[in-house]
């Protein structure tokens, strides 16, 4: 059973199928496009954890379920649900509700000794002013304990108005609880790793690009990412070893993790945040596997049907490396979109999408969903993508009016 049968979902359909797999997609969306490739569909929000297991619970009565799992989408606690209700490989339920709410997840990490920002829970707008008042910081991070897709994350500082972020980061929160997080300034990274064993194994970590982060503020709005990262052994040693406590912390000691990483500018890493899912932007499905041939989402279906996962799918069997990145069009009605031709031309390309039309409105960018599109080329090092995807990017027009 596949939570989510989104774009972003089609390619753990497509590897379940690849396997000889009976698969159930679960999604609210009628026409979603993983259907096609499903055996049997269930209706119902993938966000909704109680309709989906009662559905699940239901469905295995008649045909038995043998695994659940999902892909890009933010619902561990809806997976977690289903497999405990069904006796199925899963996270516990206790580590699924700490994953989904980051202040749950930073008090572990505080009481466990594991590095992370200083965060504090703000419950109202003149707690907020005399936290980012009280000088002993500079920057800082407000957002929702449950967000998604960088919504509501915002950089501030003194000078912000406190009474507009309060009430922007709620705005994008289910709870309306909000967290404040020092802001760690240094290289950002995002991490997938498989725990087998005690020990931790990421088989590629990329550097996100925050070249806009200024253009955005207060917005934190990523543009892509390139593997490799420029890490030595021993930061990478590092990072390994905080995920494992990391992951440990939170009850988790097999499986996928997803890291959020900082590196200070002492060297040290700190966890952002850890998701207990496959990641989206297309890492899991193309980047990663394009640049150490290891296939995370294999590992996560053998997981999820109780099957042994061996260290040998999860060591990179090469060493190459790719690049994410984003369009950004101004905001305005799109009118012409030209270039596709001499974009499928760049070597190395891997895949691309644009999110909008012609005809349709380009907004201004709040959020990830709000950006136009992304390109993902593969290449030997990371000279060789950085220049094919400025390619790429220069190739595509968006005339907006
Ligand atoms: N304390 C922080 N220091 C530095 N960067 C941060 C911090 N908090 C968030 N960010 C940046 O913002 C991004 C989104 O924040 P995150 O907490 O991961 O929320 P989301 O659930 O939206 O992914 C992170 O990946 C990271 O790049
Ligand atoms: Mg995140």
């Amino acid at each position: 059973m596949i939570i989510g049968a989104g774009v972003e979902q089609v390619p753990a359909y497509e590897a379940a199928k690849r396997r000889g797999l009976l698969v159930v997609g679960t999604d609210m969306n009628p026409d979603a496009p993983g259907f096609e490739l499903a055996d049997y569909k269930i209706l119902v929000s993938t966000r909704d954890a109680e309709a989906t297991k009662k559905q699940a619970v239901k469905f295995h009565a008649s045909r038995p379920v043998h695994g659940v799992m999902t892909i890009a989408n933010d619902v561990p606690y809806t997976v977690a649900s289903v497999a405990h209700a069904i006796g199925l490989p899963s996270i516990s339920l206790e580590a699924a509700r700490c994953v989904i709410d980051k202040l749950l997840m930073k008090e572990r990490f505080k009481s466990h000794g594991v590095a992370c920002p200083w965060f504090a829970s703000v419950d109202n707008v003149e707690q907020l002013r005399s936290f980012v008042n009280d000088g002993s910081r500079r920057d800082f991070v407000l957002k929702p304990v449950d967000g998604r897709g960088a919504r509501g994350v915002l950089l501030i500082d003194t000078s912000v108005d406190f009474d507009w972020v309060f009430a922007e980061s709620r705005r994008w929160g289910d709870s309306g609880r909000l967290i404040l997080e020092e802001f760690i300034p240094g290289m950002q990274l995002s991490t997938e790793s498989y725990i087998l064993d005690g020990k931790c194994y990421t088989p590629a970590i990329a550097e996100r690009n925050y070249s806009r982060l200024e253009q955005f503020r207060p917005n934190i709005i990523e543009d892509g990412g390139t593997i490799p990262a420029l890490l030595d052994t021993t930061t990478k040693k590092a990072i390994d070893n905080l995920i494992l406590r990391g992951a440990s912390a939170l009850g988790i000691t097999e499986g996928l993790i997803k890291g959020d990483i900082v590196i200070d500018n002492t060297g040290r890493p700190l966890i952002i945040e850890l998701a207990a899912r496959l990641s989206g932007g297309w890492f899991a499905t193309h980047q990663i596997p394009a640049a150490s041939g290891v296939s995370l989402v294999e590992a996560v279906i053998l997981y999820s049907l109780g099957e042994v996962v061996s260290p040998l799918q999860l060591i990179p069997k090469y060493d190459r490396a790719t690049a994410i990145r984003y369009w950004f069009p101004t905001e305005g009605k799109i009118k012409q979109i030209t270039g596709e031709e001499k974009l499928k031309q760049i070597p190395g390309l891997l895949a691309y999408g644009f999110f909008r039309r012609e005809g349709e409105m380009q907004p201004k960018i709040h959020m990830h969903p709000d950006r136009f599109g992304y390109v993902i080329v593969s290449g030997e090092n990371r000279d060789e993508v950085l220049t094919r995807v400025k390619q790429a990017l220069a190739s595509i027009q968006v005339e907006v009016g």
